[in-house]
């Protein structure tokens, strides 16, 4: 394998290299949405667990709609294979409550739609050129290939949030993660000096437009907290009647605590005795207590963060903890480096069905000492979705482009649903600051006093 050396990361460039990533990637993404679809009787896969989500089948033809929309036509120059369907599974024309109405393909004709895709996008594969410099720039370092994997996986980890707003039995299993051996016994939060910091990447060849271009940051200094904020936390703020005062609310987020009712994260109810259960994919189970908090609104994090007399990092700051080396300035791919995340360092890819318990992943630290950054729960942040300077939207301007703008709110580091193809310390994820059926939890930041940081 060789290595370019980039003078913000390293990242791999060879050929052959990133040729088996893509298939290795486009496989591992098949064997999680065979999984996700075939763990529930076929009637399940056409009903609508939620008004907020696809019915299953909607997104495993979509999956295979999308792959055939960019491996076949557009870099193979294929013809379509049934235009008649494209219409069913444009994002955009039919909104998800409507989609279980449509004359969707049924749940055998959509897996035999998606696994014919995938036979002729492997033969695609097998013949295209992955040079970094010169062809078409689709295809320049496997970019379309890369690209419809995280696609498939992001659609995966939308299937488990399905998954986890369905009622009935536990379809899904998995080990949980290790408890801690020893307590974690760093500080509660770091500083993270202030000056120039590399934001996004012009260098990670799968990263998608929103991540793009590299550009220099000036980041003032600001304390963060080293692990997600806790359950045990969260039931702090509850119990001091956070969910009872406006002054720890924005008006919006108030509003939607009244018009809704909301006393705790979504999927949490009390037993008679006054204990805080959770259902966490068709089991309940008493509320862990050292476990990151999940399910919340950006409204929630925001309120929980002025409570505390904090409040929430900036998507700067964020990227800032995630990514500065301060031994050399350099921004890294990762907290832990440039490597790609393996199981000791990062809870990914729905090994488990659920974040590891606060201060987990030692392997995974930053070098100022902050943990879980990547993986667990997707981390609120205070911005909105904003192009950075000198973005251009590619492949297509469905993806980012049109949902710029204050409406979104962004989260960081992926959550232990998202699978590594689609987790970079670059990464951007967006959503609706009411939204809390997502993986969501956050932490907490703080400014920093003038006299801690010496100016
Ligand atoms: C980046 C997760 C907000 O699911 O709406 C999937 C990803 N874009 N298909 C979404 C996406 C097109 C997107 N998010
Ligand atoms: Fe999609």
């Amino acid at each position: 394998m060789t290595t370019r050396h980039h003078p913000q990361e390293h990242v791999t460039d060879d050929p052959e290299r990133l040729r088996s990533l893509a298939a290795d990637a486009l496989e591992r993404a098949r064997r999680r949405t065979t999984l996700l679809t075939s763990c529930v009787d076929e009637s399940e896969l056409t009903a609508q667990h939620s008004p907020l989500m696809s019915p299953l089948v909607w997104d495993l033809a979509h999956i295979g709609n999308q792959e055939e929309q960019w491996l076949l036509r557009a870099v193979a120059g294929r013809e379509a294979m049934r235009p008649e369907i494209d219409p069913l599974y444009d994002a955009f024309e039919h909104p998800r409550a409507e989609r279980p109405k449509l004359p969707l393909l049924a749940p055998r004709e959509a897996r035999g739609y998606a696994a014919e895709v995938r036979g002729r996008a492997l033969d695609v594969l097998g013949s295209t050129s992955f040079e970094a410099e010169g062809g078409a720039r689709l295809t320049r370092s496997g970019f379309a290939f890369g690209m419809i994997a995280q696609h498939e996986q992001q659609h995966d980890e939308t299937m488990l949030i399905t998954h986890q707003l369905r009622k009935g039995a536990a379809a899904l299993t998995a080990p949980d993660p290790e408890p801690l051996t020893e307590p974690f016994r760093g500080p509660a939060e770091v500083l993270v000096p202030g000056g120039p910091f590399m934001m996004g990447t012009s260098a990670e060849p799968w990263a998608l437009d929103n991540e793009r271009p590299a550009h220099r940051c000036l980041v003032p200094p600001f304390h963060i907290d080293t692990a997600p904020v806790t359950n045990a936390a969260y039931l702090e703020f509850m119990a001091d009647g956070g969910y009872e005062e406006s002054r720890w609310w924005t008006p919006a987020g108030w509003a939607t605590v009244r018009d809704h009712a909301l006393r705790a994260p979504l999927f949490w109810h009390r037993d008679a005795g006054g204990q805080w259960l959770r259902r966490r994919f068709g089991v309940t189970e008493v509320v862990p207590p050292d476990e990151p908090v999940l399910h919340v609104s950006w409204y929630e994090a925001d309120a929980y963060a002025r409570w505390a007399g904090r409040r929430l990092p900036t998507e700067q700051e964020w990227e800032k903890a995630a990514r500065f080396d301060p031994a050399t300035g350099r921004s890294m791919r990762y907290p832990w480096g440039d490597a790609d995340p393996t199981p000791d360092r990062a809870n990914l890819g729905q090994t488990h069905l659920r974040p590891a318990p606060a201060g987990s992943y030692p392997r995974g630290e930053s070098p100022l000492g902050v943990r879980q950054l990547i993986g667990d729960v997707w981390e609120w942040t205070a911005s909105d979705f904003l192009p950075y300077p000198g973005f251009v939207a590619y492949p297509y301007k469905e993806y980012s482009e049109v949902f710029f703008g204050s409406e979104h709110k962004v989260l960081r580091g992926g959550s232990f649903a998202v699978d590594a193809v689609a987790c970079r310390g670059t990464f951007r994820n967006w959503d609706y600051p009411v939204r809390r059926q997502i993986f969501s939890g956050f932490r907490t930041a703080r400014d920093t006093r003038t006299d801690e940081d010496g100016s």
